[in-house]
């Protein structure tokens, strides 16, 4: 996190670099302080294998489906059991595929296949500012490393995938991603500040989605570019789903809207040149259980009598991606 500020510090950011040193600050308290599974999950980052005692450094690739780093003839026996035992314990791993050394974590979720419909429609990264919220272990902002952003910065509350970013981290370490364990509430408004936010399966779990993009679109550089990646339901009636409870068992799911209803939802928020370009709906391929989750997964959350509802009777989840520009 620190390194954030160190790397950037010298480009006279003023009150944007302030706001993020106090939140940095704030997150190392928090992180030195924690118990529960903050720290339990840290003592297994800390004692994975390190790699400073080999000659050859790992090489890494980001542009196959897993995002990869090492070979499996780079460790001794005990470090790869080491390794495999401290990567199953940062379970559950939803994003991914990852290989560390050999070691395949098979996510819960294929993400290579979200990435392969979101990536022709990405603005070139060179030198841009990124902010990815609700990141999860950094999957994406490994990918869009690849070309060489200024920084990827995401936003990342859960234990469990802050500390499998900080897993991926240790081995690929790489210096333009960065990621903070704080929420969206906790980044202080940063004015047109970011060229790229990436704002991905995070909107259905909030009360106010408008208000949200709206903060979104405020802290845009002008001509900056917003990606929302939403569960949607199909139709251009200009209406939402909205649960009485649970949606395919997820606690937290409020507007579901439909693709004019998230339309205008961005107008509302500012944007323009808005373009919905992939509506997907989610298979099993892409979802399922692996042994590297312990819950359950697409098909418990589907009605087994007819997959096209959820349990509850909604219709199946269905994800739209919009980009748009500030
Ligand atoms: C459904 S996952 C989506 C992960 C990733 N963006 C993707 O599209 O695959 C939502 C992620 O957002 C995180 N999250 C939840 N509330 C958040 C908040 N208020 N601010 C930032 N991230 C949040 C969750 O911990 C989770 O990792």
């Amino acid at each position: 996190m620190e390194q954030f500020l160190e790397n950037y510090g010298h480009l006279g950011w003023g009150k944007w670099y302030d706001a993020l040193e106090k939140l940095v600050k704030e997150k190392r308290a928090f992180l030195d302080s924690a118990g529960g599974n903050f720290k339990t999950f840290k003592q297994v980052v800390d004692t994975l294998p390190e790699i400073d005692s080999h000659t050859v450094d790992p090489s890494f690739d980001l542009s196959s489906n897993a995002v990869r780093v090492g070979q499996a003839d780079q460790l001794l026996p005990d470090e790869k059991e080491r390794l495999y035992n401290g990567l199953v314990n940062l379970c559950p791993w939803r994003k991914g595929p990852f290989d560390f050394f050999g070691v395949h974590v098979d996510s819960e979720w294929q993400s290579w296949m979200k990435w392969e419909r979101l990536a022709p429609h990405l603005p070139h990264l060179e030198n841009k500012k990124i902010l990815d919220i609700g990141s999860s272990n950094g999957y994406y902002m490994f990918k869009m490393a690849a070309q060489n952003p200024m920084f990827a910065l995401g936003l990342e509350p859960q234990s469990a995938f802050y500390y499998q970013y900080c897993a991926a981290q240790k081995y690929l370490n790489l210096k333009n991603v960065f990621c903070l364990p704080a929420t969206y509430n906790d980044l202080p408004a940063m004015n047109r500040f970011f060229d790229l936010v990436l704002c991905m399966g995070i909107l259905y779990h909030r009360k106010s989605p408008v208000e949200m993009l709206r903060q979104i679109h405020d802290s845009l550089a002008p001509g900056g570019r917003v990606v929302v990646e939403n569960l949607v339901i199909r139709g251009e009636n200009n209406s939402c789903l909205f649960p009485f409870d649970r949606y395919a068992k997820m606690r937290n799911v409020f507007f579901i809207p439909d693709l004019s209803a998230m339309e205008a939802w961005l107008i509302r928020a500012g944007f323009s040149d808005i373009r919905c370009v992939d509506i997907t709906e989610t298979t099993l391929e892409e979802q399922r259980r692996t042994p590297w989750i312990q819950t359950e997964s697409l098909e418990d959350f589907l009605d087994p009598n007819d997959p096209s509802k959820t349990v509850e009777g909604y219709p199946a989840p269905v994800r739209a991606i919009f980009m748009a520009t500030a």
